[in-house]
Formats: structure tokens, sequence, C-alpha cells
């Protein structure tokens, strides 16, 4: 028998404890052997839960347990996560988590770690909620020279984007209700300024390079300034508003960002709603394939723990390649990168922005008082040089190629 302690029981947690009671006896054929949650740590008690007896508050209780082979980080945040995690490796404990924010921060030291140790740290869940992507990445494609990734990463962005776009629903209700829904982080700013989904692109962005992309290096944008106006442009140009989170590794150097974008209705990314991520990686063999499912909530993240804590027990006393060096990327200015912009500004504008912009295509969707218009390839540095010329905006969006 393996036994297994998980570390916080809130949304992810207790979804653990429930996918491995649920799916016992599939889990365990595939495992090899049977998992058992032996102890659940957490500040708080929990009576009249049927896995009171297993509540612990003292850390020191797993870690000393020799019995303990297995732990799932499910608490989120830095601190105590990182020092716990490091504890469980250098005790040869293997560690299966679902915090993105640890992982971005930490990954490569705590892989090599986990290599010095004979165990692994596994982070399946940390991106994409249940969709298999991190083994993709690592054991998949290892054919392939990856050099791009687009993801919709972030489901609660995506759930709120859909429903402005479906429904005409005001931003704060939704965030309220995707809040509910238990898909939002503690902090919805992290949420919604793209935090997350910048996290996120740091992780698979890694994966691709095999070296470390810093997130902090990454330029990142949130839809705190989308409104439903917007909205009504895009439908005009059959396009909807996504938050975007990409990776180029190109010739010219490595890009990286996370914004809105205006995406038309032929891209694959654009039918996905809701809750739903979906992961569009671009290899120099295979071409195009895409990954999706739902990324974010208590069961599909949960599962994608337990996915991890499977492969852990398959691999008992041995490392799972995984290719991420300490070694920092060194990731472009993004002043270079060429797109095309969608740009609202005030009626009264309209001949200056004719003239910074030259060449443009009006949108016009019966707003009097505004100039909306879609510009030719520019530059950022270009554009923002030109907007600047015709006065400034009132809202600017990237359109995807
Ligand atoms: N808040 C995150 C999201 C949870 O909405 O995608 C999953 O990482």
């Amino acid at each position: 028998m393996i036994q297994v302690a998980v570390l916080g029981y809130g949304t992810v947690g207790s979804g653990v404890v429930e996918v491995i009671e649920t799916n016992k006896a599939d889990i365990n054929k595939k495992a090899g052997e049977e998992l058992n949650v032996k102890y659940i740590l957490d500040l708080r008690d929990f009576p009249g839960d049927p896995y009171e007896e297993k509540v612990v508050h003292d850390y020191n209780v797993i870690l000393n347990d020799p019995e303990v082979a297995i732990i799932c980080e499910t608490m989120g945040g830095l601190k105590p996560a990182y020092d716990f995690t490091r504890q469980a490796l250098l005790a040869g404990k293997s560690v299966c988590t679902s915090n993105k924010e640890l992982v971005a921060n930490h990954g490569p030291e705590l892989i090599q770690i986990a290599k010095d140790h004979h165990c692994n740290y596994l982070f399946e869940a940390s991106v994409g909620g249940g969709i298999p992507i991190i083994r993709p990445l690592n054991y998949s494609l290892t054919a392939e020279k990856i050099d791009g990734i687009t993801g919709i990463l972030n489901g609660t962005t995506n759930y709120i984007l859909t429903k402005m776009d479906k429904e005409g629903a005001d931003f704060a209700e939704v965030l309220k209700e995707a809040q509910d829904k238990g898909y939002a982080e503690r902090n919805p700013e992290a949420d919604v300024e793209g935090y997350d989904a910048c996290r996120k692109i740091a992780i698979l962005s890694s994966l691709m390079c095999g070296k470390n992309v810093k997130y902090e290096d990454i330029y990142t944008e949130g839809i705190t300034k989308i409104s439903s106006a917007d909205f009504k442009y895009a439908k005009q140009m059959n396009k909807s508003v996504k938050l975007l989170a990409m990776s180029r590794d190109t010739e010219d150097g490595f890009f990286a960002m996370v914004a809105p974008f205006m995406i038309s209705k032929e891209h694959p990314l654009y039918s996905v709603s809701d809750v739903f991520n979906a992961v569009y990686v671009h290899g120099n063999m295979l071409g195009d394939s895409m990954y999706y499912g739902r990324g974010a909530g208590k069961l599909p993240t949960a599962s994608a723990v337990v996915s991890d804590v499977v492969d852990c027990a398959r691999h008992q006393g041995k490392t799972i390649m995984c290719f991420w060096d300490m070694e920092n990327v060194k990731v472009a200015d993004i002043a270079d990168a060429k797109r095309k912009f969608f740009v609202r500004v005030n009626a009264g504008q309209r001949e200056a922005a004719m003239e910074a912009f030259g060449s443009l295509a009006e949108v016009n969707v019966g707003f009097a008082e505004e100039f909306a218009f879609m510009t030719q390839v520019l530059s950022e540095k270009e554009f923002n040089e030109k907007i600047e010329k015709a006065g400034g905006c009132i809202n600017r969006i990237r359109i995807m190629a």
C-alpha cells in the first residue's frame, strides 16, 4: 500500500480525496498498488467530514512518517508551500502539485532536488486544470522542436469574457459567479490582471525551451479594460475577445506575452468558451496540435493531481525525466513584436488618427461619439508612437493573426 498525504483541504485538496475515493478501483489498478490517503494537513478542523480523523495540523507528522511516499500539495501560494515541498523532496517523498505560483517561481530548483533524491516533483495540475498538457510536452512531443504555444490558460477570465460576449453581461457580476463556482483565485486580481495566465505560460514556455522562462520577464495585460462596446465591434468583425498567453521561439529571439486579443471565428481557440482552457502548440514536424478541457474547478484539477500520484506510484525510486534547467531564457522586448491593432478613439480624433496611421480600415457599429479602426501590421513601438501622435485612445486590442 502506498500512503499519500494531502496538504490543504480546500477546493482542490478535497477534490483529490474525492477523486481517489470515487475511482479507487481503477486508480489502484493503474497505479499497480493500493493508494491510501493517510493524512490531510489543514489549519482547520472538519467536524462531520467523513475524513475528519485524517486531519492533522502539524506538518512534521507527515514529514516524519516513513510510510508517506507521496504528498499532494494543494495549498497554493509560496509560503509555506515552498518549505513543505522542499522538505518532502529532501526526505525522498514525491510531491504532486496544482500550485502554479510555486512551480513558476521554484520549478527548476525543486525538480533538481527531486532528481537528487530519487523521487518526483510533478505539476500536471498547475496549467490547464484537468487538461493533460505538461505530460504531452514532456513525454509525447519529444520528437518535436516546439516553437510556438498559444493558450487560453485562465478559466475565470474565459468564463467572464464568454458571458460578456454571449449575454452582454456585466464584468463584476460574472466575476462573482466564477468565484462562487470555485474557479477564481482567492485574490481575483491574479485572474483578471493576467498574473495567473502569466505564471502558466512561463511554465509551458520553460518546458518548450528546456530552460527557465522567468514570469517576471513576460509582458502581462489583463481584461479589466474590456467593455461591452469592444465586444460589439468584435462581433461586427466576426471576432471575439480572448485572454491569450503566448510564446514564440523565433530566429529573432524568444517572445512571450499575456494580453486580450481579438480572435477570428476561423481560429480553433475562438470556440473555447466558459471555464474551458485550450493550449495550441506548434511543432516543426507535427505542425499544430491542440489540447482542450476544463481549465479550473475542483474535480478537473484534482484529477490532474491524482494522475501525477499514479505516475509517482509507477515510478517509485526513479525520477521521471523533465527538461527544465535553471539557466534563464532571454525574453525579447515586445517593442519589436508585429501585428494589427483594433483601436477606438473619440470621434473628434478621426483626422488625427487618419494622419498618424495612414492606411486604416474603419469599423462602424453606429457609435456616433467614436471612431474605430483596424491598423495595418505595426510593431508595438510603431503603434505606441502613432497613437500618441493621434492623441491617445479609448481602448486598443491586439489582433491575433
Ligand atoms: N483561477 C484559475 C483559473 C484556477 O481560473 O484558471 C485554475 O488554475
